[in-house]
């Protein structure tokens, strides 16, 4: 199962302008992690980590959560998946973006929710080629879009056990871009 939404996944992730594949995949690798260290159920994280961002692979953005979980749903129903576990995976994708309206609540989702945003912290250098290669931003503007989004991402992290490893690559990432003026 996991193999087939894998390779699903991973072809949509071709030639696509923005690094979907390392992000999908850092996601993955996190949740796995985080999966073993609080005792949540891997593949239910796994298979999660791979469908999260269907939709925007898609492009369809706005509220790919939610379209996401219900595409997820359908995906994994086809293959044979069973019932039960897909209701887990739904939620975990439902609730993977930070909504207020749908805040995760099984440990899988917090799981989910939270390698999400560690993996925006391996991928620095390349949120710093979209603010200035593709946004076309200042050196003081691309600084400040960053420093915003890191400074948020380290907020929205809810699982100590993240936290813990996210917080080395923050200080680093901090230091990095320097005060704002
Ligand atoms: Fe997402
Ligand atoms: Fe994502």
């Amino acid at each position: 199962m996991i193999e087939k939404v894998k390779s699903m996944i991973l072809n949509l992730c071709e030639n696509k302008e923005w690094c979907w594949k390392e992000h999908i995949e850092a996601v993955v690798k996190y949740s796995k992690q985080l999966a073993k260290e609080v005792s949540a159920n891997e593949e239910i994280c796994e298979i999660s980590a791979w469908l999260h961002d269907i939709k925007k692979l898609k492009g369809e953005h706005e509220g790919h959560h939610i379209s996401g979980s219900e595409e997820a749903g359908e995906i994994l129903s086809d293959l044979g998946y069973p019932e039960d576990k897909i209701k887990k995976v739904k939620e975990c994708i439902l609730t993977h973006s930070s909504d207020e309206n749908y805040p995760p609540q099984s440990i899988e989702a917090k799981v989910l929710a939270c390698a999400d945003l560690l993996s925006h912290f391996d991928i620095f250098m390349e949120f710093a080629y979209y603010a200035y290669a593709l946004n076309k931003d200042s050196i003081e503007e691309g600084k400040e879009r960053l420093r915003k989004k890191y400074k948020k991402a380290m907020k929205k992290i809810i699982l100590p056990e993240a936290k813990k490893i996210a917080q080395p690559k923050y200080e680093a990432i901090m230091l990095i871009l320097g005060e704002e003026n």
